[in-house]
């Protein structure tokens, strides 16, 4: 579909752009963004006209609710340029239904499809420039939401701020990772919030998370509350290789509905990779890393990708993972041929690209 910029979004462009000091060689994940983003304002019950201007600080009344009571929602996307110049999105509707989904669960307004998507198309085709071709770049997208109703009455605001914004990305994991198994804190439990793409899921896990890394860890993967079966690992959904078979926890109330995840899912069943998405245990994989059996595991996100895992620590014992870097990885294999679908150097069979 051709949008329209002017007609069906407001738009002031930066004076200079600032593209060329920008340092693509070097890039840290989500530090620096482009020169334009995406704004709308809800409010007297309706989105208004949605804005696309320059990258700037945005202003906030101390008491918005936001700040008070965590009400705000995000979601993470990329753009990616293929050898002929077109930049394609991969699964957008997943992230737009997503984004809604958490938007009911924390009593914010759901978003307009064409603020949100053709919003994203209109931004994306200003920013075309900072879209960098060949494997392992793309333009990290980051949708957000926050309550912006003044006020410390622990109520839902009445007025909220959409945004888009885009970074050049490259990896979020420098390399592999070292995990520990949750056996006291919890990220999420029935019923609550897990599922959402909240802010507050994730600085929920910072805490925890901070004491992992003094002990050595970048990562934790979280257990259910009873701390038996295996979650998330903290910006991914996680999936285990025992033998020749990948398992992956299904989606609930606690665990994120991961595209990367999905997808993955999907293509490891194209491939012929047996995979079964059933509740892991804690048990059984510390009994398959003591008897030899486990061969991987891996995180996936959109951030990250895929990401190997080459140790765990359970009980304050450490498990190693055999090492798979050359040949007969599934993580490595699968995150190939995902990375050749999204950045057009392979078939889209499954039409995933946009
Ligand atoms: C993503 O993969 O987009 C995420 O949400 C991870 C983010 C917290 C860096």
């Amino acid at each position: 579909m051709e949008i329209d910029i002017l007609k069906d979004f407001s738009f002031t462009p930066v004076e200079k752009s600032k593209i060329d000091t920008f340092d693509f060689e070097n890039v840290q994940f989500g530090a620096k963004f482009t020169d334009h983003m995406l704004v709308c304002e809800y409010k007297n019950n309706a989105w208004q006209q949605a804005e696309i201007k320059p990258y700037a600080p945005i202003q906030l009344d101390p008491s918005a609710r936001v700040f008070h009571y965590g009400q705000a929602i995000f979601e993470g996307m990329k753009a990616y340029k293929d050898v002929n110049d077109e930049i394609w999105l991969f699964r957008p509707e997943e992230n737009f239904n997503r984004f809604n989904k958490s938007a009911v669960r924390l009593a914010m307004p759901e978003i307009d499809e064409t603020i949100f998507l053709d919003g994203l198309k209109a931004l994306i085709n200003i920013e075309k420039e900072w879209v960098r071709k060949g494997l392992g770049n793309s333009l990290y997208i980051r949708p957000f939401m926050i309550a912006t109703e003044s006020g410390v009455i622990a109520s839902p605001s009445n007025e909220f701020l959409f945004c888009i914004l885009l970074s050049p990305a490259k990896s979020y994991y420098a390399g592999k990772i070292k995990v520990q198994i949750a056996e006291y804190f919890s990220r999420a439990a029935n019923g609550g919030i897990g599922a959402a793409k909240a802010a507050g899921n994730y600085s929920a896990q910072f805490y925890p998370t901070k004491l992992a890394q003094e002990a050595g860890f970048n990562q934790i993967i979280w257990t259910d509350s009873t701390h038996t079966k295996l979650e998330e690992s903290g910006t991914m959904n996680v999936f285990f290789r025992i033998n020749d078979t990948i398992y992956t926890a299904p989606t609930s109330d606690r665990i994120l509905d991961g595209v990367t995840r999905k997808s993955l899912i999907d293509l490891a069943k194209k491939e012929g990779y047996n995979i079964e998405v059933r509740p892991v245990l804690v048990d059984e994989i510390v009994e398959a890393a003591e008897n030899g059996t486990l061969k991987e595991i891996f995180g996936a996100g959109t951030a990250a990708v895929i990401n190997q895992i080459e140790a765990f620590s359970y009980k304050d014992k450490m498990y190693e993972l055999p090492n798979m870097d050359n040949e007969g990885s599934y993580a490595l294999d699968l995150k190939d041929k995902l990375t050749k679908i999204q950045n057009k150097l392979a078939d889209d069979s499954f039409g995933w690209t946009v």
